[in-house]
């Protein structure tokens, strides 16, 4: 039986987010609307679920000591990853001390925190279809390694999110240069990396998975495109022909059965014709699933904050055509947004500005959602909403 306080008393339910940015807020806000205590950590001030949360935390969450204190004095019932780069061992000691509940398990987070954890994992123990690969920890490994797989191939530092130091070798003489690159990019200090063949495929996909406490629930799946290694559009539901949207769903299961817990994952999956390959796993909400604020009458963040409280989920999987188109701040500053009427004035519209405090380089900053009859309609209006915005860094 789910029992939840009242927070800010003695009665709290607490949940400690471990991570504070526009996804992080969202599941923050879902969360109290439910009556958590949600505290915020982040290593900056001012993050995007900070300013929703009842109190924030800046702390470096790679450093185990200062994690553990952190998790020490908030005392949380639930610990809620936004983010891969965690010391997660720390994860593993509160959950085998009985301290906290990591969501969705202190080993999901830790096998996923590392693209060979996970690699692994899904294609050597489950035996699922990827991409072949190769994991090398020098140059002239990176070297023989692009020439047993051929050209194109990917090369990405095994810690690392969002396309960082990852790129694609065209022909065996660029393995030096993605050597270099994936390692200016890479989070950690050793230099291993993850070569994987290109895949052809015709399209991918978000199959968002809900494990709750009455089983699995596979929601419609995600179209998106990504650009320099971050995502800038998503529609749901993709069009899937029959044997790849049951193959998809058994991959999801299968992959979201091993990690465990409850929660919502974000699996990613490349499809060609009927066949379907895992990419990755994200083992909480997924970026590409900010189109589920538009399209579902729970999203993501609403299911993640009900599966992990024990809530049930599975009247949930109704979907709207709809589509979300991210919106970038470039350069260095403070945003502000101009536009806003104009963007809101396209039919079926809504928008999330992140409140992000400050940009450096390039970020996304924002995102707008729209519904339409189908997909393109829906894509169109998401399109014009953003094309609206205009964002100045002040
Ligand atoms: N082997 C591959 N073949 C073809 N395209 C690939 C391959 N690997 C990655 N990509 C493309 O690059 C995108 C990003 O790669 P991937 O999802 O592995 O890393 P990431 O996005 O940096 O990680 P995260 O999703 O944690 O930010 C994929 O969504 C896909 O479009
Ligand atoms: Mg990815």
């Amino acid at each position: 039986m789910t029992v939840i306080g009242t927070p800010e008393t003695p009665h709290a339910t607490r949940v400690l987010l471990m991570g504070s940015g526009e996804l992080g807020k969202e599941v923050a806000i879902e969360l109290m609307r439910l009556g958590v205590e949600v505290i915020a950590a982040d290593r900056y001030a001012g993050a995007p679920a900070m300013q929703v949360a009842h109190r924030s935390l800046v702390l470096d969450m790679l450093d185990a000591e200062a994690l553990r204190a952190a998790i020490d004095e908030v005392r949380p019932h639930l610990i809620v990853p936004e983010i891969e780069a965690l010391a997660t061992d720390v994860l593993v000691e509160v959950e085998r001390e009985g301290v906290a509940t990591v969501i969705p398990t202190a080993r999901a987070t830790r096998l996923t925190m590392d693209r060979e954890g996970i690699r692994r994992l899904a294609a050597e123990e489950l035996g699922l279809p990827t991409s072949p690969y190769r994991f090398v920890d020098t140059r002239d490994e990176l070297v023989a390694a692009v020439a047993e797989l051929g050209t194109p191939c990917v090369v990405k530092p095994v810690m690392s999110s969002s396309g960082k130091g990852q790129s694609v070798v065209r022909e065996a003489a660029d393995a030096g240069s993605a050597w270099d690159y994936a390692l200016a990019g890479g989070r950690a200090q050793k230099a291993r990396l993850i070569v994987e063949a290109f895949v052809e495929f015709d399209y991918e996909i978000t199959q968002l998975t809900v494990r709750h406490v009455d089983g699995v629930t596979f929601l419609e799946p995600i179209g998106h495109v990504q650009e320099d290694g971050d995502y800038r559009e998503s529609w749901q539901p993709h069009p899937m022909t029959a044997a790849a949207r049951d193959r998809a769903r058994e991959i999801a299961d299968a992959v979201t059965s091993a990690l465990g817990g409850h929660g919502v994952f974000g699996v990613e999956l490349f499809v060609r014709g009927d066949e379907v390959l895992f990419n990755e796993v994200s083992p909480r909400p997924h970026d590409t699933g900010l189109v589920t604020v538009a399209s579902q009458r729970l999203s993501e963040f609403a299911l993640h904050a009900r599966a992990i409280l024990g809530l049930p989920v599975a009247d949930a999987v109704e979907t709207a055509p709809s589509a979300s188109c991210a919106v970038l701040g470039e350069g260095s500053g403070v945003p502000i947004f101009g536009g806003v009427e104009q963007a809101l004035a396209v039919p079926e519209t809504d928008l999330r500005l992140f409140g992000k405090p400050r940009v450096e380089g390039r970020r996304r900053i924002a995102v707008t959602v729209a519904r339409g009859d189908d997909v393109e309609v829906a894509l169109d209006r998401a399109r014009a909403a953003a094309n609206a915005l205009t964002v100045e860094l002040a």
